[in-house]
């Protein structure tokens, strides 16, 4: 139970099926002030003038040469947008806000210890800071336009400082989430070809340095294994002159970033004029298969896309103060923290830590005492300082005239806490549906013209017409109550071009499934897959249902289970492994892994192995919750375990018919053991919705 005001909220009520929910409207004050509250922006991006009212996005940026052609879809799925164009990301983001904003902060930079004042970074101070740490690139590492590199860095200042100084010399960034294991980041080293690795030696997380710099030792030696020699690891310290890691520095292919940079005091560099279609940065995800992808964006259409939908669905203005709350490891940050609200030469906040150290106050005792009006964050992030401080908000005299959510399906009890609590019934709701390959918002309001519905993100957003397509390719009719699978029947200047090095995979993951005629060269028959769930009300919003490939969305991270599986097979004894998704009230879901072991194997001690194998392939955040030893799995006829089952037995649901199964008799024992541990420990979850059981019933469905 936990308590909002005066009403008492039980977990239970949050389970109502979700029904047609009442919708809110925006305030007139926030209508007044808001970048789109024309209804004409609607006319201008609608389907008749596709490709050319991106044009509008592309113009909120400086062009060295403005292009010839809007789209090229000549090459399908391989779009090209910009066509002729040239820019640099970093002069877009830092150098042209330099004549009129100088002194203004593009970054305040909140450090976890409240001990530890904030810094306060201005666009002249980051303009110093990303020019001499790209000269260090170029003169000391060699980098130059096309290479790439890999970045595994915390929520600090320097990280944008980097991912600006590889942007400004056309040097390709991969920026792997700082939680994710040295394992992870030496596989993700290999498959983009680096061989530079720009670290961290340690960051501060709910109270403790972590030891980052670790992380670093075991890439490298990842990376050689697979093939990918790494020259250098560059180490930025957290304090300059101390070292916050036990792990030794390697002569010669180790340096202390602060140290080399001495070096390059007040050199300036030219930003290099790139094509539009030149990629940007590469960010690994996972998917239903194999390793994670490294998807592709590009320079001109990504950025124009980032700065539109920032402007009209962030609804930046140069004198708001905006905070994004997501870690720049992951999609959110690269677009929402740093290229889209630095390219409208924003104040952006960023945060070090945990949202709820060392308090539950913390986070609005931040938004007050720096004057945020904007704030963006995940529901996960909702539901927990939900749980911890459902009274918090109240106590700090703030005011947001708008927030954010994103990630995850946001239940309508959260959303309505967020909307009354948090927001102050101030402030409006953007539910914004996305993900890593489209590198904008798909599914959104605009704030100053749509109604907000809890739980649903809305219609596409300017110049994005979803569908929602059945398995046969139908279109699933607005209002009908049907799901199915949610597409872009368009092309868009902020989609992946490419996974990085597989433009097979590419074209198989999102492409292949709709297209109409392989041979066509016409985008219309080119819908790209999302891989999400949905249905669309007759008003023509879209409630996001979750993932239709094997993906467990934990806390609004993706999680693949094949590499969970993977990682569990890397234990001795483990013979087979399989990972279902089970509901938790705060992180949405949690993983539980079910495995057998080989002939005579011993289970002692089983548990905590596939726990910690975990943990070095992937990382922490994908703990399971619950690690369970079976002796068979509930198998098919032709061999395939039915993860479908064990999620029910997992989740308490009915798990349907299994007499086709090859051993129906193992699941009566598997659910007799795993439950009665359950109900042992407190651990049964509470009543589901019609929208999770149908998940949990189809998890792993061929
Ligand atoms: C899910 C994060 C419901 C979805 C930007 C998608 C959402 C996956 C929402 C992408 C939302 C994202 N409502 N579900 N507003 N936003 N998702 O790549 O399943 O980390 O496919 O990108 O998160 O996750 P990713």
């Amino acid at each position: 139970m936990s308590k909002s005001g005066d009403n008492v909220v039980s977990e239970a009520q949050i389970a109502v099926h979700w029904r047609e929910e009442e919708v809110f409207s925006p305030s007139a004050k926030f209508i007044g002030q808001a970048y789109a509250s024309d209804p004409a922006i609607l006319e201008r991006f609608r389907e008749e003038n596709f490709p050319e009212c991106f044009r509008e996005y592309a113009d909120l940026l400086t062009w060295d040469q403005y292009w010839h052609t809007t789209l090229d879809s000549s090459n399908p799925p391989f779009w090209k947008w910009f066509v002729g164009g040239r820019l640099n990301a970093s002069y877009n983001c830092v150098d042209r806000h330099l004549a009129s904003s100088r002194d203004k902060v593009a970054i305040h930079w909140v450090p976890e210890p409240e001990s530890e004042s904030t810094q306060a970074i201005t666009y002249q101070e980051l303009h110093r800071r990303v020019n001499e740490f790209a000269a260090l690139l170029r003169d000391d590492c060699g980098l130059k336009a096309g290479d790439r590199v890999t970045l595994h860095m915390p929520m600090v200042p320097e990280l944008p400082v980097t991912m600006l100084a590889c942007a400004r010399l056309g040097v390709i960034h991969s920026e792997v989430f700082a939680g994710f294991s040295g394992g992870a980041c030496g596989g993700r080293i290999a498959d983009s070809g680096s061989t530079v690795l720009i670290t961290m030696d340690g960051y501060y997380r709910n109270g403790e340095i972590i030891d980052h710099k670790m992380k670093a030792d075991e890439a490298v030696i990842t990376a050689e294994a697979e093939g990918q020699e790494v020259a250098k690891v560059l180490v930025w310290r957290r304090h300059a002159g101390q070292f916050a890691s036990q792990s030794p520095m390697v002569d010669g292919r180790d340096f202390f970033v602060d140290e080399v940079l001495k070096d390059y005091r007040g050199q300036l560099v030219d930003p290099v004029s790139m094509r539009a279609e030149d990629p940007l940065f590469i960010m690994y995800t996972s998917g239903s298969t194999g390793k994670p992808k490294g998807a592709q964006h590009s320079t001109g259409g990504y950025l124009a896309y980032v700065a539109g939908t920032s402007k009209y669905y962030q609804d930046i203005h140069p004198e708001d103060t905006y905070w994004c709350m997501a870690d720049i490891g992951w999609i959110t940050g690269h677009s929402y923290i740093v290229y889209g609200p630095l390219a409208l030469g924003a104040t952006s906040v960023m945060y070090e830590g945990l949202p709820t150290y060392p308090d539950p106050g913390r986070v609005w005792r931040i938004a007050e005492r720096l004057g945020v009006n904007i704030f963006h964050t995940a529901p996960t992030t909702i539901r927990m300082l939900r749980k911890v401080g459902p009274d918090e908000p109240a106590k700090y005299d703030y005011h947001f005239k708008h927030m954010t959510t994103v990630g995850e399906p946001i239940e309508p009890a959260v959303w309505r806490w967020y909307y009354e609590t948090v927001g102050k019934n101030e402030a409006v709701i953007v539910d914004t549906w996305w993900q890593t390959e489209t590198g904008g918002f798909m599914g959104a309001t605009l704030p100053g013209l749509m109604a907000m519905k809890p739980g649903s993100c809305g219609p596409g957003v300017l110049g994005v017409y979803p569908a929602i397509f059945d398995e046969n390719g139908e279109e699933v009719d607005s209002g009908s109550g049907r799901a199915g699978n949610i597409c872009i029947r368009n092309p868009w200047p902020g989609a992946l071009q490419t996974i990085y090095g597989q433009p097979e995979r590419f074209v198989s993951v999102y492409y292949e499934k709709y297209c109409r005629d392989k041979d066509s060269k016409d985008w219309h028959d080119w819908p790209y897959f999302a891989g999400d769930g949905a249905v669309k009300t007759a008003d023509g919003y879209f409630r996001i249902l979750g993932r239709v490939d094997d993906v467990i969305n934990v806390a609004g991270h993706r999680l693949g289970t094949k590499e969970l599986e993977s990682a569990c097979l890397t234990v001795p004894e483990v013979a087979e492994a399989a990972a279902v998704p089970v509901v938790d009230d705060v992180r949405g879901r949690a993983v539980e892994m079910y495995v057998s072991l080989k002939p005579g194997s011993d289970p002692d001690g089983v548990e905590a192995k596939v726990a910690k194998a975990i943990e070095r392939e992937i990382g922490k955040i994908a703990r399971p919750k619950k690690v369970w030893i079976v002796a068979d799995m509930p198998k098919t006829r032709s061999g395939k375990i039915m993860r479908r089952v064990i999620a029910s037995i997992s989740n308490f649901s009915d798990y349907g018919d299994i007499t086709t199964l090859a051993n129906p008799e193992v699941v009566d024992s598997i659910r007799h053991h795993v439950q009665s541990e359950k109900m042992a420990s407190h651990d049964v979850p509470r009543e589901l919705t019609f929208d999770e059981i149908e998940e949990i019933n189809s998890f792993g469905k061929e």
